[in-house]
């Protein structure tokens, strides 16, 4: 049995919340094989990381569908929240639950939102309509181009002060955990003890209930930007780019396919094994 919204609210005060991002069968396979991870979050940085696009406002409720339903049928244990993409709540409220439904529908277990006290009225829609909703507030991507940038936040007294208000909304809003988006690590230790519920952050300090991070930047396979707080656990790039070059130079040398790459007619010399199919189809 995978985990689920009311496993994550109790971990809160007990267990800290490993959650990563992921976006197709493949990675997100790995990722709940690897063991630990509490939550497969199908973020809209699926528009940057996979679609190559500059920002997350691009991402998509059908590209957002089409990404959660590739995860839900990889993974065994970790809950699959999707994120709900600029534009798909924010219309109203009738909106945010046909959209959440949608990617229920796709496989997630709950969704995510950015916005905080403007965005407690679809968080309330939604839960009510019996989808668990996980909030987003400090830095919120989807908008903060829209008003100035990408910058820490809850720097001051006062913002700080927000982001509590912004948490509380949401909690009592129906929300079951909340991400903190670089927010000032003082600012989000304090957001964090206020809040019945766990918050999870991202660039947000060590006082968080959890932490998330996007694959992309763990395994250092994104070359566009590389934020300070986005530890890179591996660096892929060179591995990957290493055997597709051998792969194009076994090609153009004649090196690849060998024989037991390759298959026999009847009778014919050599009576290789049938392989199994391969990824991209048939083998035999
Ligand atoms: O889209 C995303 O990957 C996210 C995380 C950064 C929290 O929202």
């Amino acid at each position: 049995m995978h985990k689920t919204a009311a496993d994550i609210r109790r971990m809160k005060g007990r267990e800290r919340i490993a959650a990563v991002t992921a976006y197709d069968y493949s990675l997100a396979s790995l990722c709940d094989r690897a063991g630990g991870i509490d939550v497969l979050l199908v973020g809209d940085s699926a528009a940057m990381v996979v679609l190559g696009q500059d920002g997350t406002a691009g991402a998509t409720v059908g590209q957002m569908c089409m990404f959660t339903s590739a995860v839900a049928r990889a993974r065994k244990s970790a809950m699959v929240v999707a994120d709900m993409p600029f534009m798909s709540y924010q219309p109203g409220t009738g909106a945010a639950v046909r959209n959440a439904g949608r990617l229920v529908r796709a496989g997630a277990d709950a969704v995510k939102i950015e916005g905080g006290l403007a965005a407690a009225p679809a968080v309330r829609a939604i839960t009510d309509a019996g989808v668990p909703v996980m909030g987003h507030i400090g830095l919120q991507p989807q908008t903060s181009r829209l008003s100035g940038g990408y910058r820490v936040q809850g720097r001051t007294d006062a913002e700080a002060g927000r982001l509590a208000e912004d948490a509380a909304a949401l909690e009592e809003a129906g929300a079951f955990s909340i991400v903190l988006e670089m927010v000032a690590r003082q600012a989000a230790g304090a957001v964090t003890r206020s809040a019945g519920v766990p918050t999870i952050g991202i660039g947000s300090g060590a006082e968080c209930d959890g932490q998330v991070l996007v694959l992309h930047d763990l395994l250092g396979i994104y070359d566009r930007v590389s934020p300070r707080f986005a530890k890179r656990y591996a660096d892929l790039s060179p591995a990957v780019s290493g055997a597709v070059a051998s792969y194009a130079a076994e090609v153009k040398g004649g090196a690849f396919p060998a024989a037991e790459h390759s298959f026999d007619m009847d009778g014919g010399e050599g009576g290789g094994e049938e392989a199994g199919p391969a990824a991209s189809g048939p083998g035999g």
